[in-house]
């Protein structure tokens, strides 16, 4: 009988760290369910600077597979296509399975020609329990800094060929997810 009780905790265990590791949490669209199975922009994790816009430890990942990303040489082709959603996932800590802090979304859509092609919008909760909810933060206002990376289709983050990201305070090595 306790054999049972044990086989019956480890599955509910199991299924609360799969959750955990890859559902989308509640009150994120449904467009980026799955975002962490997508393309890494940033190998090694983005940790939280002085004056920092989005404080946290940080991973990146975009919606489309390399080959899609890159020329022959490696390097990433600009403007990214329509339809393309780069998400930034923020964490308390530099572990995986950290607590989610903040949610930072860009989306390449149609009727954003006044903010470089792109949709901005940020989420975050009050605290673990509760949905995330979007920040009060306008797309201009992101736009505003953002466009800073024109030469990058206000995209700061670029893999080089080795796919190492070069600047900024990087602090760990990223894992690859999914
Ligand atoms: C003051 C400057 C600044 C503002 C304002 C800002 N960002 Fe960023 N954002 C950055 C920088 C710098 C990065 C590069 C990674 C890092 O260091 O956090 C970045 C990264 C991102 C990324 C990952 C793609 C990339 O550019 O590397 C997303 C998505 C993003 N920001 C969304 C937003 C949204 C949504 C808002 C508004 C709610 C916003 N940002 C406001 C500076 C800013």
């Amino acid at each position: 009988m306790k054999k049972i009780f044990v086989l019956i905790f480890l599955f509910i265990l199991s299924f609360v760290y799969i959750y955990g590791t890859f559902c989308l949490q509640s009150g994120l669209p449904e467009d980026i369910d799955g975002y962490r199975k997508w393309t890494r922009l940033n190998k090694k994790i983005i940790g939280p600077k002085a004056a920092d816009p989005h404080h946290g430890f940080k991973r990146e990942y975009v919606n489309r597979s390399k080959s899609e990303l890159v020329d022959s040489t490696g390097n990433l082709i600009f403007p990214y296509p329509e339809g393309t959603i780069v998400v930034k996932d923020v964490r308390k800590t530099a572990k995986k399975n950290s607590r989610l802090v903040l949610l930072s979304i860009m989306r390449k859509l149609p009727g954003n020609e006044t903010t470089g092609g792109w949709d901005f919008i940020e989420y975050t909760r009050s605290s673990q329990g509760n949905s995330f909810i979007p920040i009060n933060f306008s797309k201009e206002s992101c736009y505003a800094c953002h466009r800073g990376a024109s030469d990058s289709d206000s995209v700061w983050t670029k893999f080089n060929n080795s796919w190492l990201f070069t600047s900024g305070n990087s602090t760990a090595w990223g894992y690859p997810c999914g």
